[in-house]
């Protein structure tokens, strides 16, 4: 099983910066890249704080604080990533967004990385399809399985220009340095020294695991996503204000937020993506997001990230 030291994480938003702080606090190598220079200053900047903010709670020692900043670079050139062991991917969810960085990074990072995506929703299977990883991780975990099998020119053909034995859905949940679970998301062929290995690292990152097939939304986004959307309903048809339909789920089923909060708190727009993947993957009309919601990203309320979402912040 491929050893894991060194990992890249794309996207400095809310869920990657949390990744990279994760790792780099658990004491692995951390290169953290976002398209957008402010995006990757600001994530910088939140990850130092919190860790500091660790630190100042004695979760921490100074030490390991000073050491996990140390772990961590930033870097604007994605060609950085050329010797990273895993990447955990964690851009907006957009599967043609995905895909495109899925092809670069296939040009990047080397043959036996594992090419892991943070997706809430989107097929693994199809995002693996964009890659053609170099045969060697493919060829090595091929040959362990079956070493005296002789596997027809094309069907090793296929195996290699697939790519998608390396790549993997590792999906953490909001905010990762606290939540205690991971979601991991097999392809049509992840091997199994793909799953070994981000089990592994998921349970150093001190995790608890849990497996779905490759179904639109998985197991936690399938039964999270359509309660928010109905509550968005409950708000749209008049039901109760946004308090009460809150009120009546943090209170009466003990959840931690209520569904319109946690919206705010996850994206709307990230709510809304998903979705839509659910409605389009799932085929049934159960799953269309509501208007409001809808309608809310429209108008750029994204929740607390804008500081305006079903509720106003600051
Ligand atoms: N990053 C890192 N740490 C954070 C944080 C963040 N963004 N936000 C809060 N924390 C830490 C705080 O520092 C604090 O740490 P200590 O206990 O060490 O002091 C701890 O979390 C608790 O924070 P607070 O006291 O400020 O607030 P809280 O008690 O209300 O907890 C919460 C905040 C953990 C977010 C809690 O409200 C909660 O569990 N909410 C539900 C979150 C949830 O359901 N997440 C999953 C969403 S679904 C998903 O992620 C999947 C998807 O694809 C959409
Ligand atoms: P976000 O909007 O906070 O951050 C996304 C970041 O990706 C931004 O900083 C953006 O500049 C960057 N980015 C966009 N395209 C890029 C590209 N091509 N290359 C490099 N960087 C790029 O989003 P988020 O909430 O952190 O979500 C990221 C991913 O994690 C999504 O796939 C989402 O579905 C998933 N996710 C989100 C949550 C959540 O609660 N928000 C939970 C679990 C999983």
């Amino acid at each position: 099983m491929a050893e894991i030291r060194s990992i890249g994480v794309v996207g400095g938003g809310q869920m990657g910066s949390g990744i990279a702080q994760l790792a780099a606090v658990n004491g692995f190598e951390v290169w953290l890249h976002d398209a957008d220079s402010t995006a990757l200053s600001n994530a910088h900047e939140s990850i130092s704080s919190r860790i500091q903010s660790i630190v100042s709670k004695g979760h921490l020692t100074k030490e390991k604080g000073a050491e996990a900043l140390k772990n961590l670079r930033c870097t604007s050139n994605l060609e950085d990533f050329r010797s990273v062991d895993i990447v955990i991917e964690a851009i907006v969810e957009s599967e043609e967004v995905k895909k495109k960085l899925f092809v670069r990074l296939d040009n990047i990072v080397k043959g036996s990385a594992i090419l892991a995506s943070n997706t809430s929703s989107i097929s693994i299977t199809r995002l693996a399809s964009a890659t053609s990883r170099p045969g060697q991780q493919v060829w090595s975990g091929q040959l362990a399985i079956a070493p005296f099998v002789l596997l027809e020119l094309a069907s090793v053909e296929r195996i290699k220009l697939s790519g998608i034995l390396v790549v993997i859905g590792m999906h953490f949940m909001n905010p990762p340095p606290v939540m205690k679970l991971v979601e991991i998301i097999r392809g049509a062929s992840t091997s199994d020294d793909t799953f070994n290995a981000t089990k592994f690292l998921a349970e150093r990152l001190g995790k608890k695991i849990i497996c779905s097939q490759d179904f639109s939304g998985f197991i936690v986004n399938r039964i999270l996503m359509p309660m928010i959307n109905e509550a968005f309903h409950a708000l749209y048809t008049g039901v109760a204000t946004k308090e009460d339909i809150d009120a009546g789920m943090k209170f009466g089923t003990n959840h931690p937020m209520g569904p319109l909060e946690l919206a705010d708190h996850i994206g709307l727009d990230v709510c809304l993506s998903i979705m839509k993947v659910l409605y389009a993957g799932l085929g049934d009309s159960k799953y269309a997001p509501c208007p409001l919601l809808v309608q809310y990203v429209d108008a750029g309320r994204l929740g607390r990230k804008k500081g305006i979402g079903v509720y106003q912040y600051s």
